[in-house]
C-alpha cells in the first residue's frame, strides 16, 4: 500500500475513533448501561487500530507521524486509559444489576478521551509537521478546558436540585466547594498553559536555514540587479530580438470558442520563441494593460539571476505602460517555456505563457523533420494544445523523423499517451536522457511546468497523441495516404505508467551526491500559517507559508541535497529556479535509469523525493510548488547564495538582504 493510502486510511481510522469515543460518552451520559460497554469497547479497539496505522506510517518516515506519536496518541492514550478505569467499574456494577446513579467522573473521562481524539486529528490537519511546544501546550489545555466544561455541564443538574429543594447537607456543601476549587484551579492552569503556548507560537522563526553548511558569505555583497546576462551572442551566433506585449484579449479558438485571456501579442500560447545554441535572446517585455504588472520567467532555463523575472526578488513587476528587457545566451539546448511570474496563479492560467526551444548548433535538424512544440493548457475546462482546441491533424509522411515537445503549462499533471507507434522519451525538461529505450503502450505523467520530448519515425499509419485519455481530442499525425477515418484509438486509460526512475541507462554524473555540503528537508502539507502576513489555511513548507519560510542558504560551488516530503493528499510539482536537479531516489528507491535532470518533479501524496544539484548559478532563487495556486497559498520559498542581495522589495517578498 502506498504511503498516500496509509495517510488516508489513518485519517479514516482517526475519524472513526473520534466518533466511537463521543458515542461512548453520550451513551454513558444517557445511562444506557447495556449499550455503553459495546460502544466503549469499540472505541478502545479503534484506538488500538489507530496505533497500528500510525505505526505503519512511522515506517514510511518520521515526518508523517511526528505530531501523532508525540502528542495525538499519548494524549488519547492517557485519556482513554482514564476513561476505561473510571467507566469500567461503574459499568460492571451496573451490569450486575445494582442501581447506580450517573457517574460524573466516568462521563467526563470518556468525553475527555473523545476530545483528545478530536484534538489529535485537528492538530494533524491544522498544524502538521513539525509539531511545536506551543501547539502541544495549546492543544492539551483545550482538551483540559473541554473536560472542565463537561464536568460543569454534567454536574449542574445535581447542584441545582440540591439548591432548590432543601438547604444542602454539610457533606454536599463540601463536595460543591471542592468542585468549585477544582474548576477554578483547573481553569487557571488551562488559561496559563494556553497563554504560554500561544506566546511560544508567536516566537519569530529563523529567517535562514543553512542545511548543515557554514553561514558566512563566500563573497562580498553582490546585488541580483548586477547578475545580468551577456549582451552579445557566442561567436557565430545571432541576436534573436522579440517584443512580447502583455495585453488583455479575447482569443478565438479554432472551435469558435472565445477565451477571455491575458495574452502575449494577442495569442495563446504566446509567440513560440526559438534560437540556436549560442544565440543571444533579447526579449523586450511590454505591459499594455495588465493591472497588477507582469514579468517573464524563463522556466527551466538557467539564466543569470537578474533575468529570472521574479517580482520583488530579481526585479520589480512591470506595470502597465512600462517595459523591461531580458537578455541571455541560449546555452541550453531543448524545450523550455516562459511565463509571467507576477500573480502567476492568475496570469499564467489566463494565458501569459509561451514556449522557448533552443536547437543544437551542430547537427541542425533536417528540413523534412516534423518538430512540433505543444504547450498543453486548460482554459475553463477546455484543453488547448499549442493554439488549438478540439482535435488537431498534422500531415506526416511515413519514415519522417518526428519530435513532439510537450509542455505542461497548467497547474495539474497531464497524462500523455502516444498511440500507434513505439517511441522514445528523448528528453525530460529540456535535458536529453541517456539511451532512452523504445517503449509503446505506456502512459506518461507530465508534471505541471514539465516538458517531455517524444521522438519516433513516422509509421505508415496514423499516430495519435492523447491527452488525459480524451481520445476525441489531442493530436493526429496522418500520412497523406491514410484515410482520416482510419484513426481509431483504443482506450488508453488502462495503460501502465512509464517510471522515469527506471528508464534509460545510467551514466556518470558531475558530482558526488553522497558528499553534499548542505541538506535541506521540505515537508509539504496544509495548515494554519501566515501567508503574506495574513493567517490562512495555507499550503505549507515545514509548517510555514511564504514569505515566512526560512531562506535556504548555499554557497557557490556547494553540492546541495534536498529531501521533499509530501504529507498532504495533493500532488506538489516541485520547482527550483536557476538549476536543474538530479533525481536521486523516490521513497527510498534509488533512480537506476538514465540520470534524470529536471526542474520540476511531481511529489505525489505520501512520497519522499531526494534530489541534488551543484550550486553554480549565484542569485536568489525561488523554490516552490508549480501548482501555482499552491504557491500563492504559501508553498514557496527562496534559495539564496551567501552574499547575494536584492534591492527589490515588493508584494512578493521583502528585501531579503539580512545574513545570519
Ligand atoms: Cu515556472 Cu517560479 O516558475
Ligand atoms: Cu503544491
Amino acid at each position: 500500500m502506498s504511503t498516500g493510502s496509509w495517510i488516508l486510511l489513518d485519517h479514516v481510522v482517526a475519524l472513526l475513533s473520534i466518533a466511537a469515543w463521543f458515542a461512548a460518552g453520550v451513551t454513558l451520559a444517557l445511562r444506557r448501561t447495556r449499550l455503553t460497554p459495546a460502544v466503549l469497547g469499540t472505541a478502545v479497539l479503534v484506538t488500538l487500530l489507530r496505533v497500528g496505522t500510525v505505526g505503519m506510517l512511522a515506517g514510511r518516515g518520521w515526518w508523517f507521524v511526528q505530531e501523532k506519536v508525540l502528542l495525538g496518541l499519548p494524549m488519547l492514550g492517557a485519556a482513554g486509559v482514564g476513561a476505561v478505569l473510571l467507566a469500567g467499574p461503574y459499568l460492571l456494577a451496573a451490569g450486575r444489576g445494582r442501581t447506580v446513579g450517573r457517574s460524573v467522573r466516568a462521563v467526563v473521562a470518556v468525553f475527555t478521551a473523545a476530545y483528545a481524539a478530536l484534538a489529535g486529528l485537528v492538530v494533524t490537519f491544522l498544524v502538521g509537521y513539525p509539531l511545536t511546544a506551543g501547539t502541544a501546550l495549546i492543544t492539551v489545555s483545550l482538551v483540559c478546558a473541554g473536560a472542565l466544561l463537561t464536568a460543569r455541564v454534567v454536574a449542574a443538574p445535581a447542584e441545582s436540585t440540591a439548591a432548590v429543594d432543601v438547604a444542602p447537607a454539610p457533606e454536599d456543601r463540601r463536595a460543591i466547594s471542592r468542585r468549585r476549587f477544582i474548576a477554578w484551579t483547573g481553569g487557571a492552569v488551562v488559561v496559563t498553559t494556553a497563554g504560554a503556548g500561544t506566546g511560544l507560537s508567536f516566537l519569530p522563526a529563523e529567517s535562514v536555514t543553512r542545511g548543515g553548511g557554514p553561514g558566512r558569505p563566500s563573497r562580498a555583497g553582490v546585488s541580483v540587479a548586477d547578475l545580468r546576462g551577456a549582451d552579445a551572442p557566442a561567436p557565430g551566433g545571432t541576436v534573436r530580438r522579440h517584443v512580447l506585449t502583455a495585453k488583455q484579449a479575447t482569443v478565438r479558438l479554432p472551435s469558435g470558442r472565445e477565451v477571455d485571456a491575458w495574452a502575449f501579442n494577442g495569442q495563446v500560447a504566446g509567440p513560440a520563441l526559438t534560437a540556436t545554441e549560442g544565440d543571444l535572446v533579447e526579449v523586450r517585455l511590454r505591459n499594455a494593460d495588465i493591472e497588477g504588472g507582469v514579468t517573464l520567467h524563463w522556466h527551466g532555463y538557467d539564466v543569470p539571476c537578474g533575468e529570472d523575472g521574479v517580482p520583488g526578488v530579481t526585479q520589480r513587476a512591470v506595470p502597465p505602460g512600462a517595459d523591461f528587457v531580458y537578455r541571455f545566451r541560449a546555452d541550453q539546448v531543448g524545450t523550455y517555456w516562459y511565463h509571467t511570474h507576477h500573480a502567476s496563479h492568475i496570469g499564467v492560467r489566463k494565458g501569459l505563457y509561451g514556449s522557448l526551444v533552443v536547437s543544437p548548433r551542430a547537427g541542425q535538424r533536417a528540413d523534412e523533420q516534423v518538430d512540433l512544440t505543444l504547450p498543453v493548457h486548460t482554459f475553463d475546462g477546455t484543453v488547448v494544445i499549442a493554439a488549438r482546441d478540439g482535435r488537431t491533424e498534422h500531415p506526416a509522411p511515413p519514415g519522417t523523423p518526428v519530435r513532439l515537445r510537450l509542455i505542461n503549462t497548467d497547474s495539474d499533471p497531464h497524462r500523455i499517451v502516444l498511440a500507434g507507434t513505439p517511441f522514445r522519451l528523448a528528453a525530460v525538461d529540456g535535458r536529453d536522457l541517456n539511451q532512452p529505450g523504445e517503449v509503446r503502450d505506456v502512459g506518461l505523467y507530465l508534471p505541471a511546468g514539465g516538458r517531455y520530448d517524444l521522438v519516433f519515425r513516422m509509421p505508415d499509419r496514423s499516430v495519435a497523441l492523447v491527452v488525459d485519455d480524451d481520445r476525441a481530442g489531442g493530436l493526429r499525425l496522418r500520412p497523406p495516404a491514410d484515410a482520416p477515418a482510419a484513426t481509431h484509438v483504443a482506450d488508453t486509460s488502462g495503460l501502465p505508467e512509464l517510471d522515469l526512475l527506471r528508464y534509460g541507462a545510467p551514466a556518470a554524473v558531475p558530482f558526488d551526491p553522497g558528499r553534499a555540503d548542505r541538506h535541506f528537508t521540505m515537508v509539504l502539507d496544509r495548515g494554519i500559517a501566515l501567508v503574506n502576513g495574513r493567517p490562512a489555511y495555507a499550503q505549507t513548507v515545514n509548517g510555514r507559508g511564504h514569505p515566512g519560510i526560512p531562506d535556504q542558504l548555499v554557497a557557490d560551488g556547494d553540492v546541495v541535497r534536498m529531501t521533499v516530503v509530501n504529507r498532504s493528499l495533493e500532488t506538489h510539482p516541485w520547482h527550483l529556479h536557476g538549476h536543474s536537479v538530479l533525481i536521486l531516489s523516490r521513497d527510498g528507491t534509488p533512480s537506476t535509469g538514465s540520470p534524470l535532470w529536471v526542474d520540476t518533479f511531481d511529489v505525489r501524496p505520501g512520497e519522499t523525493w531526494e534530489v541534488a544539484f551543484r550550486a553554480t548559478n549565484p542569485g536568489i532563487w525561488m523554490n516552490h510548488c508549480h501548482n501555482l495556486p499552491h504557491a500563492e497559498q504559501g508553498m514557496m520559498l527562496r534559495l539564496r547564495y551567501a552574499g547575494v542581495t536584492t534591492p527589490f522589495g515588493g508584494p512578493h517578498g521583502e528585501g531579503a538582504t539580512h545574513e545570519h
